[in-house]
């Protein structure tokens, strides 16, 4: 696999939203006809902008408190599906793009939830994914801490007093094996779909932890040492623009 390219963690959300939504406004911009989008596991924000792009968001979401929360601060979605990707059935090629922001790491079966969204999308079509990425120190460490602890880090050191109630994060992991870098590769690869774009963008531990943040970086180039350099602590995070493949 080619290096990949890591977005400075302390401008990553201005970033990626710079380069995300450049690049889709660019994709569409010859499309005459209206834009069918899904956001699939939407919570309570979307974090995209397609400017004047011509579009209907649809936004589903297994949880109800997190559906209403999004229609009463944002107000942004045209439909609501309130259900769960892992037994949800849509009609096929019927979306443009299908946006889905850290929701793959949260279902058991992420594999199969990821035929469900390509059979959704029309072919040629795109889907944006971001996921953290399982082969990484912090995915590793996500992955074998319980997730009481999960709910501490997001209480009491991100400071948000709701974290852990309904529709607030954090949310249970799993972290299936695709949902890593070499996992959407492998995927696309098998299936004919097309990576149009990749970068990665690191933890930004200076907003977390101040001025213990050089000890964190520390602690997990350590563990990256350690680990024979199978886990990367360069990035903890993937976006990616995928093209369906044409059938
Ligand atoms: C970490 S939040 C991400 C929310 C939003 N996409 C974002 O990037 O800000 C994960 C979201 O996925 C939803 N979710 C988790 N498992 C799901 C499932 N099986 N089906 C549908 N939504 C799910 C959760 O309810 C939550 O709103």
């Amino acid at each position: 696999m080619e290096r990949l390219e890591v977005l400075d963690s302390r401008s990553r959300w201005k970033l990626q939203r710079a380069i995300l939504s450049s690049f889709l406004i660019d994709y569409f911009s010859s499309t005459q006809e209206r834009i069918h989008v899904l956001e699939a596991g939407c919570g309570t924000a979307w974090n995209l902008d397609l400017g004047t792009l011509d579009f209907v968001l649809t936004g589903l979401d297994v949880s109800e408190e997190a559906l209403e929360l999004r229609q009463h601060q944002q107000n942004d979605l045209d439909e609501i599906v309130v259900g769960d990707l892992q037994t949800i059935e849509l009609s096929d090629a019927q979306y443009d793009m299908i946006y889905c922001s850290y929701v793959l790491e949260h279902v058991s079966g992420a594999e199969e939830v990821l035929n469900k969204l390509f059979r959704w999308l029309k072919p040629n079509r795109l889907l944006v994914l971001l996921i953290p990425d399982r082969d990484t120190v912090l995915g590793f460490i996500t992955r074998c801490t319980p997730f009481w602890s999960h709910v501490f880090f997001y209480k009491y050191i991100r400071r948000l007093p709701n974290a852990g109630k309904p529709g607030q994060v954090p949310f249970q992991t799993y972290y299936d094996k695709v949902v890593s870098r070499r996992g959407i590769h492998d995927y696309c690869r098998s299936r004919g779909h097309k990576i149009l774009l990749e970068y990665g963008h690191a933890f930004n531990s200076s907003r977390t932890f101040g001025v213990f943040a050089p000890l964190l970086d520390i602690l997990l180039k350590l563990i990256e040492l350690i680990s024979f350099r199978r886990l990367s602590s360069d990035h903890s995070g993937l976006v990616y623009v995928i093209e369906k493949s044409p059938q």
